[in-house]
């Protein structure tokens, strides 16, 4: 019997999970929100899951902070963003309204708290501006502490059918001003930017927005949904000004969407994603339906200022988990001479770190299901993935901007997370293993060290 549920991630207990909301820090515990519906089912409803942890890796399940049951809300308290301010946490979030025509309706709605469990709700403090259509969803909010004032992110489609994110400002958390749209008509936001985030990391702004765009595949037009980021600056006009260079794609994996960034008491800018999203097909085919629960969180991981822009890294916490620690050295005799080693793992639940010197190829086969290959003279990084519904192998090339020096990956029953360099690429992907997988192959030529640790929540 496959044991897909994953150990150390945050996942629902039944039903459906997309992204992560209002996550905070409030007096001394991590909460983490997320949207929910009872049902398997893409559209719906949406409440506002909850849990809570001490120390980013064990979570514990509170009862939903936020249910549909208002008018403002009444079709889904769709995502958001959360704040301290004094003894209060202040949650975001916007109210989907369906009106009885089938029209959309969206409101940035309030609610607080002063626990952390029970939570009260205010209604709109925000109602749909001129020059958008009501997608308009999704707030963020964050403290200026300069001016002591805080910002607002709304992701945003203008009557033009361009995405784009509009600004607000507000002095005391209950009364907003729009600012502006914050990004320029001359480049390509698609046709709505979801889960806009501003994140200011070693004093260097970041935009990220969640593009929705249409694309053609196959002679079919399909809708393109992928998280970038983009350096820059923000004005006093509230344009964001891009600085030169392309956007980035925050992970180069299939199930990576909606990451949204908090601040934590130490000052650590913490990101989490939804691992999860996709057309519904792909979505629906997943094994975990069939056991009533449907997608997962990424691990909590720090951004931090690389220099080819962000990086991720996994929250250092996470190695508590760690237990049976396993080292190895693959060292390859001559500069053709190409080494091979299989280790042998007796639960899917892994970390594996690898360091590379000198390293002209190499490549690996997880448990029958990743494969990853990279040459030094393409730059390259090319990942498979056999998929569950069709048993064939998805690739993804990931273009690396530095030799391969630094492999760090997390495996989790059902789930790979991989960390190329330090964070500077990242790759994140379900991947349903066949119960019986126990073997990891590697070969190249290079010089490795590893290390693997089985993950144990040691409960
Ligand atoms: C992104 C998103 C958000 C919306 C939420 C609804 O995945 O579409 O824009 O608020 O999901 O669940």
């Amino acid at each position: 019997m496959n044991n897909y549920r994953l150990d150390y991630h945050i996942a629902p207990i039944s039903g459906f999970m997309n992204d992560p909301n209002g996550l905070v820090q409030f007096k001394g515990k991590y909460h983490v929100f997320y949207q929910w519906l009872d049902r398997i089912q893409a559209q719906g409803p949406k409440s506002w899951g909850h849990v809570v942890s001490t120390d980013l890796v064990h979570w514990e399940h509170y009862e939903c902070a936020l249910h549909p049951d208002q008018w403002y809300d009444k079709d889904g308290c769709y995502s958001g963003s959360a704040i301290v301010h004094g003894d209060t946490l202040y949650l975001f979030y916007t109210g989907n309204v369906r009106t009885e025509s089938g029209e959309r309706e969206t409101y940035q709605c309030l609610a607080t708290s002063t626990d952390g469990e029970q939570f009260t709700k205010h209604g709109p403090v925000i109602y749909l501006p001129e020059g958008y259509t009501a997608h308009f969803r999704d707030p963020k909010v964050w403290k200026d502490t300069t001016a002591q004032q805080w910002w607002m992110v709304i992701g945003a489609q203008t009557e033009q059918l361009t995405g784009n994110v509009a600004l607000y400002r507000s002095d005391d958390l209950w009364n907003w001003t729009y600012e502006g749209n914050m990004l320029s008509d001359d480049r390509n936001w698609g046709y709505m930017c979801e889960c806009p985030d501003l994140v200011t990391v070693a004093e260097q702004q970041y935009m990220i927005v969640s593009r929705q765009e249409k694309i053609e595949q196959d002679g079919r037009e399909l809708d393109q949904c992928i998280p970038y980021y983009f350096a820059g600056q923000m004005q006093s006009d509230a344009q964001f000004l891009l600085y030169s260079g392309q956007e980035q794609q925050l992970d180069e994996g299939w199930d990576y969407y909606a990451p949204q960034s908090f601040v934590d008491e130490q000052g650590r800018v913490l990101s989490f994603a939804w691992m999860g999203g996709g057309e519904i097909d792909y979505q629906m085919s997943q094994p975990t339906v069939a056991d009533g629960w449907l997608h997962a969180l990424t691990i909590p991981r720090q951004l931090i200022a690389g220099t080819q822009g962000l990086k991720q890294r996994p929250v250092t916490e996470l190695q508590q988990l760690r237990q049976n620690e396993r080292a190895y050295n693959l060292v390859s005799a001559g500069s053709d001479e190409v080494s091979e080693a299989v280790w042998t793992v007796t639960s899917h639940v892994q970390e594996m770190l690898l360091e590379f010197d000198n390293v002209r190829h190499w490549q690996l086969l997880l448990l029958d299901r990743v494969q990853l290959h990279y040459s030094a003279e393409s730059g390259q990084v090319v990942l498979k993935r056999r998929s569950w519904w069709t048993g064939q192998w998805d690739e993804r090339v990931i273009a690396l901007p530095d030799r391969l020096e630094r492999l760090h990956l997390f495996i989790d029953r059902s789930s790979v997370e991989l960390f190329i360099n330090d964070g500077e690429k990242t790759a994140t992907m379900r991947v349903f293993f066949d119960a019986a997988a126990d073997t990891i192959r590697l070969s190249g030529c290079a010089n490795v060290s590893g290390k693997v640790w089985e993950l144990s929540k040691g409960e």
